[in-house]
């Protein structure tokens, strides 16, 4: 199987995301894990530590790896001879969201196909925005993020 790119801010990962990569491991022989480097979005975590906590969450799988980007996705792609882009799909929203994504990326790259994967039952509430309300606030973490994001979530809050 082809070797598949999963893009995203990832600011920071979720289990919600995590549970995309597995998905992926399994059906591609190689997945690269993207952060896009966007300066105009104000993130919490810088793309350095967002590649981290990304590392330190997929250990696991010994066919993926993290990388980031600056911008086409189409032209990152290319660079790493990857063609196909992994998207989740939570909700209606998502795909009304990706959809015209998935068309501009393959116009913009022939080769480029977009698979969506459904998030799983009861990680497909989950959003980086949700979770850094929750932490903010010191509200529970447990099963929203893996380990490592929720004690870095909770220096970047509370120390
Ligand atoms: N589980 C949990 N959360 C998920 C999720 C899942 N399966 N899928 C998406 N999300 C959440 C993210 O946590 C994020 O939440 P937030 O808004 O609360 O922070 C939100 O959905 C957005 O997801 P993300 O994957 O970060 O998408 P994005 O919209 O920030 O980025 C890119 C999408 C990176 C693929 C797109 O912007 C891109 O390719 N940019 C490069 C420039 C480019 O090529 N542009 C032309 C595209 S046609």
């Amino acid at each position: 199987m082809p070797r598949a790119v999963y893009p995203g801010s990832f600011d920071p990962m979720t289990n919600g995301h995590l549970d995309i990569v597995a998905a992926a491991a399994e059906l591609f022989d190689n997945v690269i894990v993207a952060v896009l480097n966007n300066p105009d979005k104000k993130s919490l975590f810088s793309v350095e530590e967002r590649m981290e906590l990304i590392r330190a969450s997929v250990k696991a799988y010994t066919n993926v790896s993290v990388d980031s980007f600056s911008g086409l996705l189409a032209d990152y792609t290319r660079l790493q001879t990857a063609d196909v882009v992994v998207r989740g799909l939570r909700s209606v929203q998502d795909f009304e969201a990706e959809i015209p994504m998935a068309h501009m990326n393959r116009r913009l790259n022939a080769q480029l196909r977009t698979v969506f994967l459904p998030a799983s039952l009861g990680v497909a509430d989950i959003s980086s925005s949700l979770v850094k309300q929750i932490a903010m606030h010191g509200g529970a973490l447990t099963g929203l993020v893996p380990d490592d994001v929720a004690r870095a979530l909770k220096r970047k809050y509370h120390n």
